[in-house]
């Protein structure tokens, strides 16, 4: 039977935009979607580098202006890769236009961005979704699958980070990520990542105090011009959980020697959960017991977690960064399609976001947050 088409825009032709096309070409052969994902069109606001993705990647149209991708009437979903600032207008956009919306993370720059994208998608009915790629491995469905079959007891902590080094040198240039009004600095961008897991695995975060800091005040940017930096390069929070949890989140873009260190323990009152992402294909588990031997185990990913199985049949072989992406794309055309979805919505990273925001304002005001939980 031929299967309907899911005809996507493309916006933003940087790493994610590219991310994103292999991805749906991926998953159409590696899964059993439901809908056929075509990407019809590839906005960026630099034209040619945009024809020249396009034209790489196997995509028929190219665009200098995201709106064409609005204004396409064959257009179903639209799929922004575009620096943060962007997300919130083009959603907001696209869902007005009846698209179903596919957003990278973090959701938006502020709360009342990302409260009106969410009220867009909800008076929309339409599905949207937000690339909280990590969550995705299938070391990650195994851990939550343990934490929720008791197997390590009651949760006590979450001890978690997003480690990376890209800015730890003073040359490192300064670029969109270091504007507020279009980024938010690490905590936005990877600090959304640490947050998003430790909801996933623990749920809802009820009380947090952050501390942010900005070990680089100026930076150069590509025209040669020292920049004031007023974005954290790295953020600390102590918090609790609604069940009782406690734990901590940390998020660092100056982690001299950690290039992708979304790292995490979770204990409970009969074992831990130990991740980093550097080892993306393991997971270790420790259970409580006796036993000169007794301690962690490493459990190599095989076909029988998640979906693993789909790219290999050989357990330890590994999968990669690219496969994470592309079992999102899987869930992304579920949730597009109206089926079940493992997607996370505008509503879920909203609540990533009030996180965020929480942890902003108990570094201003030096005080202790609580967030509302359901
Ligand atoms: N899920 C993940 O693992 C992950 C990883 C990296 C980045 N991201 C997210 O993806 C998004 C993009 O990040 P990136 O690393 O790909 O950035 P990037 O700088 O590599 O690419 C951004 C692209 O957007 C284009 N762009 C800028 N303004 C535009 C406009 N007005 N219209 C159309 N295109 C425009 C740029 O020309 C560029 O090609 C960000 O929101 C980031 O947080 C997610």
């Amino acid at each position: 039977m031929t299967r309907p088409a899911l005809n996507i825009a493309l916006i933003g032709s940087g790493f994610m935009g590219r991310a994103h096309a292999l991805a749906f070409a991926a998953a159409d052969r590696t899964f059993d979607l439901p809908r056929a994902p075509h990407v019809a069109l590839l906005a960026d606001r630099d034209l040619p580098k945009a024809t020249a993705a396009a034209a790489s990647l196997g995509i028929a149209r190219a665009s200098g202006d995201w709106r064409e991708a609005i204004d396409d009437a064959g257009i179903d979903l639209v799929a922004i890769a575009t620096p943060n600032r962007l997300h919130a207008p083009i959603a907001i956009a696209a869902l007005e236009a009846g698209k179903a919306v596919y957003c990278e993370k973090p959701l938006a720059t502020t709360i009342a961005e990302s409260e009106a994208m969410t009220a867009a998608a909800a008076a929309s009915g339409l599905p949207t979704a937000v690339g909280f790629t990590y969550l995705y491995n299938p070391m990650i469905v195994l851990a939550r699958e343990l934490i929720a079959g008791g197997e390590i007891g009651e949760v006590t902590a979450f001890r978690g980070i997003h480690a990376e080094d890209f800015m730890a040198s003073a040359d490192a240039p300064f670029n969109w990520r270091c504007e507020p009004d279009q980024a938010g600095g690490a905590l936005a961008d990877i600090g959304s990542h640490i947050i998003a897991m430790a909801r996933h695995l623990v749920g809802d975060i009820a009380v947090v105090s952050g501390r942010l800091h900005t070990a680089y005040p100026t930076r150069r940017d590509a025209q040669g011009t020292d920049r004031a930096v007023t974005v954290d390069d790295q953020m600390d929070a102590v918090i609790e959980f609604a069940s009782g949890a406690t734990g901590t989140l940390a998020a660092s873009w100056i982690a001299s020697g950690h290039k992708m260190g979304l790292a995490f323990e979770v204990s409970g009152t009969r074992g831990s959960i130990a991740f980093t992402q550097e080892r993306f294909n393991e997971l270790r588990l420790y259970r409580s017991g006796p036993g000169r031997t007794n301690g962690f185990t490493t459990i190599c990913a095989g076909p029988e977690h998640g979906d693993y199985g789909a790219f290999c049949p050989a357990p330890g072989h590994q999968i990669g960064y690219n496969d994470l992406k592309t079992i999102e794309v899987k869930a992304v055309v579920e949730a597009a399609a109206g089926l079940p979805s493992a997607a996370k919505s505008f509503a879920d990273a909203l609540a990533v976001e009030r996180v965020a925001d929480a942890i902003r304002r108990s570094h201003r005001e030096g005080c202790w947050i609580g967030l509302q939980t359901a």
